[in-house]
């Protein structure tokens, strides 16, 4: 009988907090245009919507660099719920606001729990998989960022009905829910398996692995063995070497991984999708399409249907491919976007509109640049999305993890949070030509992923270490040294033998573990 709490179901919760990042990216985008919202608020525009608008990454930036220092410190597990209980906090400041100040505040706090979460969710989820399935598992945290956005958005748009201030009160209210059950979901949830052990708390960690990798919990099955071995070895080197962990992040031997990852949620979000996230309105209006809320709901669920052939085969097809075609893909969609729009645009001669081109009496031109949008939000969501989160906590050693990983986020945050701002006057000053800009970005990014990430499907975490030391050249093969790796399984082999033991293994008492002590916090 397959049983209700496994490593399907524990990252699919835990992914909740990726529909917090997903609420989050549509939490203004479907309230910001309603008459309430702009009179409540007294119209704020230019520097005062911006301020409440990046109050939100802002938040996330700081969210992302503390994320390390607690999910080390208190468990990852623990940390997620921290940010969740602040996500709650923030939204209810945010729905019970009296003005831009309180707005501000409340937006601010929400922030910290996604920087938090959008960190910590993908390692946790990485250190709980089977490296077989590590790709899937991660990008459930994905699946749920798109999910996050489509139902923010539809709950804001069906809200846009009210007539009073419940139009906007109301969907920020509504943000708790998965929030508080996060939260409390997590305390059936056991740590991971390597913080525990990264805290001597061997006996735990391998009663979870028991628990996540044997039908029987049985701390003696040789493969649930085989992992805690690695684990342990891993460990003992590390402590071998008594590295500074920050320090470390900088060293010749890490800085490259660490800069590797950084740079992947970087390009993750100047592959040009946030514009369309954001700002696929002013685009479509742009380009003539009369109905804005079909055209822009249809592209929300496109993203969220499209995420699930990477949750089925990523770990089939490998991050480096995903990211390869990905980025190619993306750069043809907008390069073609931006030349339809250049051939069949024109000066937008109505003042005062977000947009200053516009393509008028060309029906079919404006349906190819619907198709071509629609295609390059499909395309992201079969590469960089799933694998943007999933490549980070997979290539740093565990020593490092948290805080690397944070590195990474906050890139990923700080990039957006220049997006936001810069995207919107550059539609007005550079109109078509930004899509070439975000064209040219993928170019860029399909150079630097060619030359620099190796692929880390199917290996134990612990194997990457040594891909990174003694891989071949990347640049050889597409692929990127892809061979399946069956160290795992020539250890448990080895530990089936007698050949081989854990250190720990024989200080076990019990066979069969006690549910009860995994879901202790
Ligand atoms: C990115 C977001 C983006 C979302 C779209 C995430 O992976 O970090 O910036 O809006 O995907 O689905």
């Amino acid at each position: 009988m397959v049983r209700l709490l496994n490593v399907y179901t524990i990252s699919a919760f835990a992914a909740l907090g990726g529909a917090l990042l997903g609420f989050d990216i549509s939490s203004m985008s479907g309230v910001i245009g309603t008459d309430q919202y702009q009179k409540y608020y007294s119209n704020p525009l230019g520097i005062h919507q911006g301020a409440i608008t990046s109050a939100m990454a802002g938040g996330s930036l700081v969210g992302a660099l503390s994320s390390s220092f607690l999910g080390d410190s208190l468990s990852r597990k623990v940390a997620i719920q921290i940010g969740a209980a602040l996500w709650c906090i923030g939204a209810a400041v945010q729905s019970a606001s009296n003005g831009i100040v309180m707005l501000v505040i409340g937006r601010v706090l929400a922030g910290l729990c996604v920087g938090l979460t959008s960190s910590l969710v993908p390692i946790y989820q990485s250190e709980i998989a089977p490296r077989k399935i590590r790709g899937r598992i991660v990008s459930l945290q994905q699946f749920a960022i798109t999910w996050g956005i489509l139902v923010q958005y539809f709950i804001e748009y069906g809200c846009s009905f009210l007539d009073s201030t419940a139009s906007f009160r109301v969907p920020w209210a509504i943000q708790t829910v998965p929030a508080v059950v996060l939260f409390v979901g997590l305390f059936w949830f056991p740590h991971s398996p390597r913080w525990l052990a990264s805290k001597d708390r061997w006996d735990e960690a391998l009663r979870v692995l028991a628990f996540l990798r044997s039908a029987n919990n049985d701390v003696n099955d040789p493969l649930v063995l085989a992992e805690y071995k690695e684990v342990e070895d891993q460990i003992s080197q590390e402590r071998e070497e008594e590295s500074n962990s920050y320090l470390e992040l900088f060293s010749r031997k890490i800085r490259k991984r660490v800069l590797l990852s950084m740079a992947v949620q970087m390009w993750s979000q100047l592959t040009g999708m946030n514009v369309m996230m954001y700002y696929i309105v002013y685009i479509l209006e742009s380009a003539g399409i009369a109905n804005l809320m079909l055209a822009s709901s249809i592209q929300y669920i496109i993203n969220m249907v499209m995420t699930i052939p990477s949750i089925l085969w990523t770990d089939k097809w490998g991050r480096r491919p995903a990211l390869l075609i990905g980025a190619i893909g993306m750069s043809f969609w907008l390069f073609l976007t931006g030349g339809l729009l250049m051939r069949y645009g024109e000066f937008n001669p109505v003042l005062n509109q977000p947009y200053t081109w516009i393509v008028v009496g060309h029906p079919a031109a404006t349906r190819a640049i619907l198709a071509s949008a629609y295609l390059a939000v499909a395309t992201f969501a079969l590469s960089w999305g799933p694998v943007g989160w999933m490549y980070p906590p997979e290539i740093v050693p565990l020593r490092i993890r948290a805080k690397s990983v944070a590195l990474a986020t906050a890139s990923n945050w700080v990039s957006n949070f220049a997006l936001g701002f810069a995207v919107p006057p550059l539609l007005r000053y550079i109109q078509w030509r930004l899509f070439f800009v975000f064209g040219s970005f993928n170019i860029a990014a399909f150079i630097h992923v060619w030359f620099t990430a190796p692929e880390t499907k199917q290996r134990t975490l612990e194997e990457l270490d040594e891909i990174f030391e003694y891989g071949e050249p990347l640049w050889k093969s597409f692929l990127g040294g892809q061979r399946g790796s069956n160290k795992l399984d020539m250890l448990a082999k080895d530990i089936e033998m007698g050949v081989l033991r854990t250190n720990r293994s024989a200080h076990m008492e019990t066979k069969h573990v006690n549910e009860n002590i995994i879901c202790r916090s």
